[in-house]
């Protein structure tokens, strides 16, 4: 029999799940389903859930903390006052008045959330990434520059496919310039240019403080979308249900691997953990080559742990059931202290 905690669960003020989901539409039940799952699954656990939504006043939280006293905080935010990167303060701020949390730390958060910044980290201790360059916010590529493409343009820092539409994949100087601008305007922050690295695409869980647990690898599968299209997770890819469903869109474990490259995608995860210091449960994203090159894509500290995304049904297929999912992020975020570990890259 577990201890009976007071779970704090964090979450953005309109992500609050209502008690039952009858009566949403397929996207509004896209929005809630994580922070639904979540609380379910801790109630399930038998643990005594506080829900707390919030806006952008960070003396909510306090006021919070000081009225329920939780034993410890599920942090389920993505961003704060409208900025993708800002939860990293939040988890700060949480980490000042030694209240115990869920997921990744501070610094695996700035580290992870910024797309160039972690390629070059990584690049320096000879994991594969693609080429990049960042165009700054304001800044029109310099045109003297000699570019690659074709070349996908994304934000620097906003996450789950935000902004990512086949017109990402550019080919010429004047396309380039075009999304740049475009991804400028709509996310207020800088771009960066990647090599597009044509290939499956393959996510590796990995859940840990210090003794880090990969899980089986998964796959979206993107061979059904139509072929002009480039094999890319798009917005709609990600989060248009009817789409997903006119494509046959699927996400499942990749079983068909070799045993070598199974075990390289979760060497290869395990060491980009250890090296961003993440802590928790993060996905690592990746490209595998026709020639069996493994790309790093990018980092998701704190991914969405809705029971049917790619992290819980790959724990699912690791043996470890939902709950069991919970419980375990619940105590590496008990147990988790700051260390010299989170310091060495
Ligand atoms: N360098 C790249 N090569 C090939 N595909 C890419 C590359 N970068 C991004 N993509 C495609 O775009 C999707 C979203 O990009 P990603 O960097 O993961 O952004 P987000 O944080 O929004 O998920 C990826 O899942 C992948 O399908
Ligand atoms: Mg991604």
């Amino acid at each position: 029999m577990t201890r009976r905690l007071r779970v704090l669960v964090l979450m953005h003020a309109e992500l609050v799940p209502p008690d039952d989901l009858d009566g949403l539409t397929g996207q509004e039940f896209l929005w809630v389903k994580a922070t639904y799952d979540v609380v379910g699954g801790i109630d399930s656990l038998g643990h005594e859930v506080l829900k707390l939504g919030l806006n952008d006043e960070i003396s909510d939280l306090r006021k919070a903390l000081d009225e329920t006293r939780p034993h410890v905080v599920f942090n389920l935010l993505e961003g704060f006052r409208g900025l993708p990167y800002y939860d990293q303060h939040v988890v700060s701020y949480l980490e000042l008045l030694k209240m115990p949390y869920t997921g990744c730390n501070p610094r695996g958060l700035v580290l992870a959330r910024d797309k160039a910044l972690c390629k070059k980290i990584l690049a320096y201790h000879r994991i594969r990434v693609p080429e990049f360059a960042v165009f700054p916010l304001g800044r029109k590529p310099n045109k003297s520059k000699r570019f690659s493409y074709p070349m996908i343009v994304k934000s620097l820092v906003n996450d789950a496919s935000a902004g990512i539409a086949q017109a990402s994949l550019v080919t010429s100087y004047e396309k380039l310039v075009e999304r740049v601008d475009f991804v400028h305007r709509t996310f207020h922050s800088d771009a960066i240019g990647e090599e597009y690295i044509e290939g499956r695409e393959l996510y590796v869980g990995v859940i840990g403080n210090h003794v880090l647990t990969p899980l089986p690898v998964w796959e979206i599968v993107l061979d059904t979308l139509p072929e002009s299209s480039a094999r890319i997770a798009t917005e709609k890819v990600k989060w248009d249900v009817g789409y997903q469903e006119k494509h046959k869109i699927e996400v499942r474990a990749a079983t068909d691997l070799s045993d070598e490259l199974r075990e390289k995608c979760h060497r290869v995860s395990k060491r980009i953990y250890r090296i961003l210091g993440l802590s928790g449960y993060a996905r690592l994203d990746f490209r595998l080559t026709e020639n069996g090159q493994l790309y790093f894509l990018e980092a998701n500290p704190n991914p969405d742990i809705s029971v049917d995304e790619e992290l819980a049904c790959a724990a699912g297929a690791h043996g470890l059931e939902y709950e069991q999912l919970l419980h375990k992020i619940i105590n590496l975020g008990l147990r988790r202290r700051p260390t010299s570990a989170e310091q060495n890259s």
